[in-house]
């Protein structure tokens, strides 16, 4: 498949590239910065080039957006709104206008919002809680999953949404300890946009993707206000793992990215799971 990756000098973007690749796609990277996966240099705020290099493709795959980094940076709202929401439209409506079939948004769990928030248990996170944007990243990647939407029942195109889970840098004790419940790995995220572009829907849909959790519905209560009994129940090994390692665990957990849809629907198995981390 000729592929097109936006953000493809970006941790995701990067990896995505990398693993299409390894697949045998022909894969070209755009970003407005250089890095070995990035074939040109553009920036999806300008449609002009936006038209010009989305043409002859089978695929889009759009990671570039600004997102939590730039929100702490205190990025001015309309530069989520121009990058994100307008940067994304000139994608679309190129897509359409160059015969384009398929369009895979990378959204952000982040969009649960205030939704991630209970006091008593640990809130049970699948594609059916409703989003509550606690702010201006979270209220642009809602309105372009709209978008999406939008242009897959009024415009034919192959709209799909993928929100991904936390992938930032950090130490191997706090990486670990999310994804029990809400981390994914970068090369987990490139190989579910892989299987989603092998896979037609027939209607629009959106999937949460992370590095999947050990607990069940049940466990909510426990999770939230003492973690470590639930975490023992599953992996009794990890007692001795954290202690030989002299790591801590987590006094609470507060949320459960569920990916069971997008195990249903393309078969989605993290490899880089919480068990991939306790015995490598
Ligand atoms: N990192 C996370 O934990 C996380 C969590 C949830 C969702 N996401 C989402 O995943 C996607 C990828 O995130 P990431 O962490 O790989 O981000 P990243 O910052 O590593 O990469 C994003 C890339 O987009 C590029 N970019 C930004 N504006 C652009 C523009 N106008 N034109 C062209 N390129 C532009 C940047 O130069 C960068 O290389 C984003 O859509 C983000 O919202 C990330």
């Amino acid at each position: 498949m000729k592929v097109l990756v936006t953000g493809s000098s970006g941790q995701l973007g990067s990896a995505t590239v990398t693993h299409l690749k390894a697949y045998g796609h022909a894969v070209t990277g755009i970003d407005t910065m250089p890095a070995a996966t990035t074939d040109q240099l553009i920036d999806i705020k300008d449609k002009g080039a936006v038209d010009t290099i989305t043409k002859g493709f089978d695929a889009i795959i759009h990671t570039a957006a600004l997102h939590g980094k730039h929100f702490e940076l205190n990025y001015p709202r309309e530069a989520f709104i121009q990058t994100n929401i307008l940067g994304t439209l000139n994608l679309l409506n190129a897509c359409v206008a160059n015969g384009v079939k398929k369009f895979l948004y990378t959204s952000t769990t982040s969009i649960y919002g205030e939704a991630l928030v209970d006091k008593d248990k640990a809130v049970w996170v699948d594609e059916t809680l409703t989003e509550r944007p606690r702010d201006i990243y979270d209220i642009t990647k809602q309105t372009t999953e709209q978008l999406c939407r939008d242009f897959f029942y009024k415009e034919g195109l192959q709209t799909s949404v993928y929100r991904v889970g936390r992938f930032l840098p950090e130490d191997d004790n706090l990486k670990t300890n999310h994804r029990l419940y809400r981390g994914l790995d970068e090369r987990d995220g490139a190989e579910a946009l892989r299987l989603a572009l092998g896979t037609e829907f027939t209607d629009f849909e959106i999937f949460n993707i992370s590095s999947g959790s050990p607990f069940k519905q049940e466990d909510v209560v426990q999770l939230k206000h003492s973690p470590l009994s639930a975490i023992l129940k599953y992996y009794p090994e990890a007692e001795g793992i954290y202690k030989a390692r002299g790591w801590a665990f987590p006094q609470s957990i507060d949320r459960v990215y569920v990916c069971d849809k997008a195990k249903r629907y393309f078969n989605y198995r993290p490899k880089y799971t919480f068990e991939y981390l306790l015995n490598s």
